[in-house]
């Protein structure tokens, strides 16, 4: 069959939700059939994720163009993939990791790569006149993630007294996506209500969550479970929440700059210890810096059977960290994210490497994100249970959920995770 293969493939530099420059793809087949495919892009990135490629011409966009990627798919790319078939993506991404040649995807850039595998991955579901969770997953497909919806900020992210990014409403106790996603935008609008009471800054930040000027790190907990009473949602039992500490952002050389203080890797756990005490806390992401190995090592001995442990600058959906994790027993979950590593099926080797520790494998958007869903497709696709993807709020963020309702309502065989995604 001819109709599967590749006639043109076209890079452009498009906007992404922060008004930087990424880079999309238009893949079109013999057929005719026409995808697009868009990159996501990162604010706070771990050392050692994949290269996204930047011009750096301060001449444009401040230095952030993509030029130098959308040349390398146009110029080197294309002219080799055109007229190869779409259905063997495994053989795809190897071509364009030989083509990129550098571990980390330096020479064409991760943006580039990932722009053209996930345009491939599209177009093969398309050929196969399948849904792309369909597509990916198979017949295995069976789970609706639950949402871990970022709605308060502190860190890097907000200039007030709170050290943890984000903090997560998980509407674990839902019955469907529907109603769980139902259930954190009304938490969510509480939320927005007791700030403007209490006269505290309501705008949003890049994934759609407030970010007020806070007194504590506690502060930002009260609140949270405040937006879940006052919306009608038992905390602990309907609604659970999960943080991302992202300490690699808090970490100098002389330990982690914390609630005004150095504190050290084990200083940190028993934070982390009291607060889950304390509040009905589901899930702790980068709970510790991206390269101590051996405090995340701790943190799992000591809080790895209550909660889940998340990974996401330490492992960067990289395999060969992801590795010497379960080897070392760091952590007990890997957040999963396609521009971290650069193709689609190093991302699935990623997540079937988590998945056969019996870790759980959170499929996440990024802070620069576009249009696209792949993602939504992805979680669905992998049976993750999970999918971190913003507040309810924001364009981008709201066109993965609305892809997940639209799953959810077009495929009764599919069920909502629920607790089970937490019970590993
Ligand atoms: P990023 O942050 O997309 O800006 O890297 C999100 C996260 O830390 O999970
Ligand atoms: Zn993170």
């Amino acid at each position: 069959m001819t109709k599967d293969r590749i006639k043109t493939l076209q890079a452009m530099e498009i906007l992404d939700s922060r008004g930087n420059p990424t880079v999309a793809v238009c893949l079109e087949l013999e057929d005719g059939t026409q995808v697009i495919s868009r990159v996501p892009s990162g604010a706070s990135t771990g050392a050692h994720e994949a290269v996204e490629l930047r011009d750096n011409d301060s001449d444009r966009f401040g230095g952030k163009g993509v030029l130098r990627a959308v040349n390398n798919i146009n110029e080197v790319i294309a002219p080799v993939l055109t007229g190869q078939p779409v259905a063997d993506q495994v053989a795809m991404d190897r071509r364009l990791l030989e083509l990129d040649g550098d571990p980390r995807k330096a020479r064409l850039g991760a943006n580039a790569v990932l722009a053209v595998s996930q345009a491939v991955l599209r177009a093969a579901a398309r050929v196969h006149g399948q849904s792309l969770y369909r597509y990916i997953g198979g017949v295995n497909a069976s789970l609706l993630p639950v949402p871990l919806l970022n709605v308060l900020n502190g860190g890097a992210h907000a200039d007030n007294n709170v050290d943890i990014q984000e903090f997560m409403l998980v509407p674990v106790g839902a019955a469907t996506f529907r109603e769980a996603l139902r259930m954190a935008q009304e938490s969510y609008q509480a939320l927005k209500k007791i700030l403007q009471e209490k006269k505290l800054r309501t705008a949003v930040g890049d994934e759609g969550g407030f970010a007020p000027d806070l007194q504590s790190n506690r502060a930002a907990l009260d609140l949270l479970i405040e937006a879940m009473e006052r919306s009608g949602h038992k905390p602990g039992q309907d609604m659970m929440v999960a943080l991302d500490v992202a300490a690699t952002e808090i970490k100098r050389d002389a330990g982690y700059i914390f609630e005004g203080a150095v504190k050290t890797g084990p200083e940190l756990i028993d934070f982390y210890h009291r607060l889950i005490r304390d509040y009905p806390i589901i899930s702790i992401e980068d709970g510790l810096a991206e390269d101590d190995w051996e405090n995340w090592q701790l943190l799992t001995e000591r809080l790895g059977d209550q909660i889940q442990l998340v990974g996401d600058d330490i492992f960067v959906t990289n395999t060969v960290r992801i590795q010497k994790g379960i080897e070392e027993v760091c952590s007990n979950a890997v957040l999963i994210k396609l521009n971290q590593i650069g193709t689609v099926s190093e991302t699935l080797q990623a997540i079937r490497l988590t998945q056969q520790a019996g870790w759980n494998a959170i499929v996440s958007h990024r802070s620069g994100e576009t249009e696209d869903t792949t993602i939504a497709d992805l979680a669905v696709a992998v049976n993750g249970g999970q999918i971190k993807t913003g507040a309810p709020a924001r364009g981008e963020r709201i066109a993965k959920y609305n892809r997940l309702l639209m799953i959810e309502q077009t495929d009764p065989s599919l069920e909502y995770a629920g607790w089970e995604a937490f019970h590993r």
